[in-house]
Protein backbone atom coordinates (compact mmCIF):
# COMPACT_ATOMS: atom_id res chain seq x y z
CA UNK A 1 0.00 0.00 0.00
CA UNK A 2 0.61 3.47 -0.84
CA UNK A 3 1.88 6.08 1.60
CA UNK A 4 -1.34 8.75 2.85
CA UNK A 5 1.38 11.61 2.74
CA UNK A 6 2.17 13.24 -1.02
CA UNK A 7 5.96 13.82 -1.02
CA UNK A 8 7.47 17.15 -1.72
CA UNK A 9 9.01 16.43 -4.65
CA UNK A 10 5.90 14.28 -6.01
CA UNK A 11 5.05 16.18 -9.51
CA UNK A 12 1.92 18.11 -10.55
CA UNK A 13 0.23 15.67 -12.99
CA UNK A 14 -0.20 18.77 -15.67
CA UNK A 15 0.25 17.20 -19.73
CA UNK A 16 -1.09 14.51 -21.11
CA UNK A 17 2.57 12.22 -20.76
CA UNK A 18 2.52 12.97 -16.90
CA UNK A 19 -0.16 11.43 -16.71
CA UNK A 20 0.83 8.50 -18.76
CA UNK A 21 3.49 8.28 -16.67
CA UNK A 22 1.41 8.05 -13.29
CA UNK A 23 -0.65 5.38 -15.35
CA UNK A 24 1.84 3.30 -15.94
CA UNK A 25 3.01 3.34 -12.02
CA UNK A 26 0.08 2.78 -10.96
CA UNK A 27 -0.43 -0.16 -13.04
CA UNK A 28 1.97 -1.83 -11.90
CA UNK A 29 1.21 -0.76 -8.52
CA UNK A 30 -1.87 -2.27 -8.77
CA UNK A 31 -1.06 -5.31 -9.80
CA UNK A 32 1.69 -5.57 -7.01
CA UNK A 33 -0.56 -5.05 -4.25
CA UNK A 34 -3.58 -7.27 -5.78
CA UNK A 35 -1.05 -10.00 -6.89
CA UNK A 36 -1.80 -12.72 -10.04
CA UNK A 37 -5.33 -13.74 -8.37
CA UNK A 38 -6.60 -11.24 -6.53
CA UNK A 39 -9.98 -10.02 -7.26
CA UNK A 40 -11.44 -5.74 -6.35
CA UNK A 41 -14.96 -4.43 -5.75
CA UNK A 42 -15.66 -0.99 -6.32
CA UNK A 43 -18.79 1.10 -6.11
CA UNK A 44 -18.68 3.12 -8.81
CA UNK A 45 -20.69 6.47 -9.02
CA UNK A 46 -19.62 8.07 -12.04
CA UNK A 47 -18.62 10.81 -10.75
CA UNK A 48 -14.91 12.11 -11.45
CA UNK A 49 -12.54 10.07 -9.05
CA UNK A 50 -14.76 6.92 -9.11
CA UNK A 51 -14.75 6.61 -12.68
CA UNK A 52 -10.90 7.32 -13.08
CA UNK A 53 -10.31 4.66 -10.30
CA UNK A 54 -12.14 2.40 -12.25
CA UNK A 55 -10.49 2.44 -15.72
CA UNK A 56 -7.10 2.63 -13.58
CA UNK A 57 -7.92 -0.59 -11.80
CA UNK A 58 -9.58 -1.86 -14.70
CA UNK A 59 -6.27 -1.26 -17.00
CA UNK A 60 -4.51 -3.07 -14.19
CA UNK A 61 -6.22 -6.20 -13.79
CA UNK A 62 -9.01 -6.16 -16.14
CA UNK A 63 -12.09 -8.60 -15.60
CA UNK A 64 -10.60 -9.38 -11.91
CA UNK A 65 -12.14 -5.86 -11.07
CA UNK A 66 -16.15 -5.97 -10.21
CA UNK A 67 -17.72 -2.28 -10.63
CA UNK A 68 -21.03 -1.73 -8.71
CA UNK A 69 -23.03 1.11 -10.10
CA UNK A 70 -26.04 1.61 -7.81
CA UNK A 71 -28.88 3.36 -9.30
CA UNK A 72 -30.54 4.88 -6.68
CA UNK A 73 -33.14 7.38 -8.93
CA UNK A 74 -31.68 10.38 -8.16
CA UNK A 75 -28.84 10.51 -10.89
CA UNK A 76 -29.13 13.18 -13.17
CA UNK A 77 -30.36 12.92 -16.51
CA UNK A 78 -28.78 10.09 -18.51
CA UNK A 79 -26.13 9.27 -16.37
CA UNK A 80 -26.88 5.72 -15.15
CA UNK A 81 -26.97 5.16 -19.14
CA UNK A 82 -23.42 6.51 -19.83
CA UNK A 83 -22.12 4.97 -17.10
CA UNK A 84 -23.38 1.80 -18.09
CA UNK A 85 -22.19 2.61 -21.99
CA UNK A 86 -18.49 3.69 -21.03
CA UNK A 87 -17.85 0.70 -18.40
CA UNK A 88 -19.59 -2.03 -19.47
CA UNK A 89 -18.46 -1.29 -23.22
CA UNK A 90 -15.24 0.70 -22.65
CA UNK A 91 -13.58 -0.81 -20.60
CA UNK A 92 -12.47 -4.51 -19.53
CA UNK A 93 -14.42 -5.08 -16.06
CA UNK A 94 -17.32 -6.67 -15.09
CA UNK A 95 -20.05 -3.89 -14.16
CA UNK A 96 -23.05 -5.06 -12.19
CA UNK A 97 -25.91 -2.40 -12.65
CA UNK A 98 -28.63 -2.30 -10.08
CA UNK A 99 -31.57 -0.79 -9.83
CA UNK A 100 -32.52 0.20 -6.61
CA UNK A 101 -34.59 3.21 -7.57
CA UNK A 102 -37.78 1.76 -5.91
CA UNK A 103 -35.93 0.54 -3.07
CA UNK A 104 -34.98 4.08 -2.18
CA UNK A 105 -38.11 6.04 -3.39
CA UNK A 106 -40.15 3.54 -1.12
CA UNK A 107 -38.24 4.44 1.56
CA UNK A 108 -37.47 8.18 0.64
CA UNK A 109 -41.43 8.23 0.37
CA UNK A 110 -42.93 10.76 3.41
CA UNK A 111 -39.83 11.54 4.88
CA UNK A 112 -39.11 15.64 4.57
CA UNK A 113 -36.09 16.00 7.26
CA UNK A 114 -33.29 16.98 5.31
CA UNK A 115 -30.73 15.15 7.80
CA UNK A 116 -33.07 11.36 7.76
CA UNK A 117 -33.33 12.03 3.97
CA UNK A 118 -28.95 11.79 3.52
CA UNK A 119 -29.31 8.80 6.52
CA UNK A 120 -31.56 6.66 5.05
CA UNK A 121 -30.13 7.21 0.99
CA UNK A 122 -26.89 6.54 2.85
CA UNK A 123 -27.97 3.20 4.66
CA UNK A 124 -29.93 1.58 1.78
CA UNK A 125 -26.58 2.42 -0.68
CA UNK A 126 -24.28 0.34 1.77
CA UNK A 127 -27.10 -2.21 1.80
CA UNK A 128 -27.23 -2.45 -1.78
CA UNK A 129 -23.96 -2.35 -2.41
CA UNK A 130 -22.98 -4.75 0.51
CA UNK A 131 -25.55 -7.33 -0.44
CA UNK A 132 -24.23 -7.02 -4.46
CA UNK A 133 -21.03 -8.25 -2.92
CA UNK A 134 -21.78 -10.89 -1.00
CA UNK A 135 -23.38 -12.75 -4.21
CA UNK A 136 -19.38 -12.45 -5.14
CA UNK A 137 -16.76 -14.52 -4.20
CA UNK A 138 -12.94 -14.24 -3.80
CA UNK A 139 -13.12 -10.87 -3.60
CA UNK A 140 -10.50 -9.52 -0.38
CA UNK A 141 -9.99 -5.71 -2.49
CA UNK A 142 -11.90 -2.64 -2.10
CA UNK A 143 -11.36 0.28 -5.16
CA UNK A 144 -11.80 3.50 -3.76
CA UNK A 145 -11.60 6.76 -5.57
CA UNK A 146 -9.97 8.56 -2.52
CA UNK A 147 -8.17 11.76 -3.57
CA UNK A 148 -5.53 14.08 -1.59
CA UNK A 149 -7.99 16.60 -0.46
CA UNK A 150 -10.38 13.61 0.65
CA UNK A 151 -6.90 12.94 2.98
CA UNK A 152 -6.34 15.82 4.47
CA UNK A 153 -10.02 17.09 5.42
CA UNK A 154 -10.09 13.64 7.41
CA UNK A 155 -7.01 14.64 9.14
CA UNK A 156 -8.45 18.12 9.85
CA UNK A 157 -11.67 15.79 10.91
CA UNK A 158 -13.31 17.84 8.45
CA UNK A 159 -14.82 15.07 6.83
CA UNK A 160 -14.28 10.98 6.98
CA UNK A 161 -12.77 9.93 3.58
CA UNK A 162 -13.70 6.78 3.08
CA UNK A 163 -16.54 4.76 3.84
CA UNK A 164 -15.50 1.84 5.23
CA UNK A 165 -16.27 2.82 8.60
CA UNK A 166 -20.42 2.14 7.36
CA UNK A 167 -19.53 -0.94 5.93
CA UNK A 168 -21.11 -4.24 7.22
CA UNK A 169 -18.43 -6.68 9.59
CA UNK A 170 -18.16 -9.01 7.14
CA UNK A 171 -16.55 -6.45 4.49
CA UNK A 172 -14.35 -4.37 6.78
CA UNK A 173 -11.25 -6.73 5.99
CA UNK A 174 -11.12 -5.49 2.79
CA UNK A 175 -8.09 -4.36 1.78
CA UNK A 176 -8.17 -0.57 0.17
CA UNK A 177 -7.01 -0.43 -3.42
CA UNK A 178 -7.13 3.57 -3.93
CA UNK A 179 -4.66 4.70 -7.02
CA UNK A 180 -5.70 8.16 -7.07
CA UNK A 181 -5.09 8.71 -3.46
CA UNK A 182 -1.78 11.22 -3.69
CA UNK A 183 -3.53 13.52 -6.48
CA UNK A 184 -5.61 16.66 -6.54
CA UNK A 185 -8.98 17.00 -8.48
CA UNK A 186 -6.99 18.75 -11.30
CA UNK A 187 -4.44 15.68 -11.57
CA UNK A 188 -7.03 13.40 -11.48
CA UNK A 189 -9.34 15.34 -14.38
CA UNK A 190 -5.46 14.94 -16.64
CA UNK A 191 -5.68 10.94 -15.91
CA UNK A 192 -9.09 10.57 -16.56
CA UNK A 193 -8.37 12.31 -19.95
CA UNK A 194 -5.25 10.50 -20.79
CA UNK A 195 -7.37 6.78 -19.53
CA UNK A 196 -9.73 8.08 -22.30
CA UNK A 197 -12.93 8.70 -20.33
CA UNK A 198 -15.27 11.31 -22.32
CA UNK A 199 -15.57 15.07 -20.84
CA UNK A 200 -18.50 15.13 -19.67
CA UNK A 201 -17.34 12.73 -16.67
CA UNK A 202 -13.86 14.28 -16.39
CA UNK A 203 -15.43 17.61 -16.35
CA UNK A 204 -18.43 17.23 -14.52
CA UNK A 205 -19.51 19.58 -11.95
CA UNK A 206 -19.61 18.63 -8.32
CA UNK A 207 -22.95 16.68 -7.32
CA UNK A 208 -23.40 15.87 -3.90
CA UNK A 209 -24.21 12.19 -2.58
CA UNK A 210 -28.39 12.20 -2.09
CA UNK A 211 -28.04 13.66 -5.86
CA UNK A 212 -30.84 15.18 -6.82
CA UNK A 213 -32.58 13.91 -3.62
CA UNK A 214 -31.43 17.38 -1.77
CA UNK A 215 -32.90 19.33 -4.30
CA UNK A 216 -36.41 18.03 -4.50
CA UNK A 217 -36.78 19.75 -1.26
CA UNK A 218 -39.35 18.12 1.06
CA UNK A 219 -40.78 14.54 1.10
CA UNK A 220 -39.80 13.56 -2.16
CA UNK A 221 -42.63 12.58 -4.60
CA UNK A 222 -41.66 11.08 -8.12
CA UNK A 223 -43.54 13.57 -9.90
CA UNK A 224 -41.70 16.68 -9.00
CA UNK A 225 -38.13 14.57 -8.75
CA UNK A 226 -38.70 14.03 -12.42
CA UNK A 227 -39.11 18.00 -12.75
CA UNK A 228 -35.66 18.21 -11.13
CA UNK A 229 -34.25 15.81 -13.46
CA UNK A 230 -35.86 17.54 -16.17
CA UNK A 231 -35.09 20.97 -15.81
CA UNK A 232 -32.15 20.26 -14.49
CA UNK A 233 -31.35 18.47 -18.19
CA UNK A 234 -32.33 22.18 -20.09
CA UNK A 235 -30.17 23.83 -17.65
CA UNK A 236 -26.93 21.79 -18.61
CA UNK A 237 -28.00 22.09 -22.13
CA UNK A 238 -28.57 25.67 -22.29
CA UNK A 239 -25.33 26.44 -20.36
CA UNK A 240 -23.62 24.20 -22.95
CA UNK A 241 -25.07 25.88 -25.77
CA UNK A 242 -23.92 29.31 -24.11
CA UNK A 243 -20.75 28.48 -23.92
CA UNK A 244 -20.77 28.55 -20.43
CA UNK A 245 -20.17 25.22 -19.57
CA UNK A 246 -16.64 24.44 -17.45
CA UNK A 247 -17.02 28.65 -17.03
CA UNK A 248 -19.54 28.50 -14.19
CA UNK A 249 -18.58 26.31 -11.45
CA UNK A 250 -21.99 24.18 -10.16
CA UNK A 251 -24.89 25.03 -11.84
CA UNK A 252 -28.52 23.33 -10.88
CA UNK A 253 -32.15 23.37 -10.43
CA UNK A 254 -34.48 23.05 -7.55
CA UNK A 255 -37.98 22.28 -7.12
CA UNK A 256 -39.48 23.39 -3.69
CA UNK A 257 -42.64 21.38 -2.17
CA UNK A 258 -45.05 24.21 -2.54
CA UNK A 259 -47.22 25.55 -5.40
CA UNK A 260 -48.45 28.95 -6.68
CA UNK A 261 -51.21 29.52 -9.27
CA UNK A 262 -50.48 30.39 -13.21
CA UNK A 263 -51.85 30.17 -16.70
CA UNK A 264 -51.21 28.17 -19.06
CA UNK A 265 -53.67 27.95 -22.67
CA UNK A 266 -56.34 30.31 -20.89
CA UNK A 267 -56.56 27.85 -17.55
CA UNK A 268 -55.53 28.24 -14.05
CA UNK A 269 -52.72 26.48 -13.14
CA UNK A 270 -51.59 25.09 -9.43
CA UNK A 271 -48.07 24.37 -10.03
CA UNK A 272 -44.74 24.01 -8.50
CA UNK A 273 -41.70 26.71 -9.33
CA UNK A 274 -38.41 25.69 -9.91
CA UNK A 275 -35.37 27.56 -9.27
CA UNK A 276 -32.17 28.18 -10.85
CA UNK A 277 -29.07 28.39 -8.58
CA UNK A 278 -25.64 29.20 -10.96
CA UNK A 279 -22.69 30.19 -8.21
CA UNK A 280 -19.05 30.58 -8.78
CA UNK A 281 -16.60 29.60 -5.69
CA UNK A 282 -12.84 28.39 -4.94
CA UNK A 283 -13.04 26.73 -1.75
CA UNK A 284 -16.82 26.18 -1.21
CA UNK A 285 -16.90 28.24 1.97
CA UNK A 286 -18.02 31.72 0.21
CA UNK A 287 -19.76 31.46 -2.90
CA UNK A 288 -20.56 33.88 -5.34
CA UNK A 289 -23.78 33.67 -7.55
CA UNK A 290 -22.93 34.30 -11.78
CA UNK A 291 -25.32 36.76 -13.02
CA UNK A 292 -26.68 34.99 -16.14
CA UNK A 293 -27.03 37.05 -19.46
CA UNK A 294 -30.83 38.02 -19.76
CA UNK A 295 -31.33 36.30 -22.94
CA UNK A 296 -30.21 33.00 -21.52
CA UNK A 297 -32.76 33.41 -18.31
CA UNK A 298 -35.70 34.34 -20.97
CA UNK A 299 -34.87 31.05 -22.75
CA UNK A 300 -34.93 29.00 -19.42
CA UNK A 301 -37.74 30.16 -18.54
CA UNK A 302 -39.82 29.54 -21.79
CA UNK A 303 -38.15 26.35 -22.25
CA UNK A 304 -38.98 24.75 -18.57
CA UNK A 305 -42.49 26.31 -18.05
CA UNK A 306 -43.06 24.80 -21.34
CA UNK A 307 -41.00 21.22 -21.66
CA UNK A 308 -41.43 20.64 -17.94
CA UNK A 309 -44.92 18.85 -16.43
CA UNK A 310 -46.04 20.50 -13.04
CA UNK A 311 -43.68 23.51 -13.23
CA UNK A 312 -45.67 27.05 -13.63
CA UNK A 313 -42.71 29.85 -12.42
CA UNK A 314 -39.17 29.73 -12.81
CA UNK A 315 -37.46 31.80 -9.92
CA UNK A 316 -33.17 33.22 -9.76
CA UNK A 317 -31.74 32.80 -6.47
CA UNK A 318 -29.13 35.52 -6.04
CA UNK A 319 -28.01 34.51 -2.31
CA UNK A 320 -24.46 33.93 -2.13
CA UNK A 321 -22.94 31.63 0.53
CA UNK A 322 -22.89 32.81 3.58
CA UNK A 323 -25.84 33.42 4.43
CA UNK A 324 -27.17 30.52 1.99
CA UNK A 325 -25.71 27.40 1.68
CA UNK A 326 -25.44 26.25 -1.84
CA UNK A 327 -27.79 23.22 -1.82
CA UNK A 328 -31.51 23.83 -0.07
CA UNK A 329 -30.82 20.57 2.39
P1 LIG B 1 -23.33 23.45 0.71
O1 LIG B 1 -24.77 23.21 0.44
O2 LIG B 1 -22.85 22.78 1.97
O3 LIG B 1 -22.55 22.73 -0.50
O4 LIG B 1 -22.94 24.91 0.69
C1 LIG B 1 -21.16 22.87 -0.72
C2 LIG B 1 -20.76 21.91 -1.83
O5 LIG B 1 -20.86 20.57 -1.39
C3 LIG B 1 -21.81 19.85 -2.19
N1 LIG B 1 -22.59 19.02 -1.27
C4 LIG B 1 -22.43 17.70 -1.08
N2 LIG B 1 -21.56 16.84 -1.62
N3 LIG B 1 -22.51 15.07 -0.35
C5 LIG B 1 -21.60 15.52 -1.25
O6 LIG B 1 -20.82 14.71 -1.75
C6 LIG B 1 -23.40 15.88 0.25
O7 LIG B 1 -24.21 15.45 1.07
C7 LIG B 1 -23.35 17.27 -0.13
N4 LIG B 1 -24.08 18.36 0.23
C8 LIG B 1 -23.58 19.42 -0.48
C9 LIG B 1 -22.63 20.90 -2.89
O8 LIG B 1 -23.16 20.42 -4.13
C10 LIG B 1 -21.63 22.01 -3.08
O9 LIG B 1 -20.81 21.78 -4.22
Amino acid sequence: MQTDVRPESMQRITTPELAQAFIEEQIAAINKQVGPDGQVLLALSGGVDSSVCAALISKAIGKRLTCVHVNHGLLRKGEPEQVCKVFGEEFDLNLVYVDAVDRFLNALAGVSDPETKRKIIGRIFIEVFAEEARKLSGISFLGQGTIYPDILESKDGIKAHHNVGGLPEDMKDFELVEPVKLLYKDEVRVVGKALGLPDSMVFRQPFPGPGLGVRCVGAITRDRLEAVRESDAILREEFAKAGLEGKVWQYFTVVPDFKSTGIKNGKRTFDWPCIIRAINTVDVVEVTVEHLPADLIDRLVQRITTEVPGINRVLYDFTPKPPATVEYE
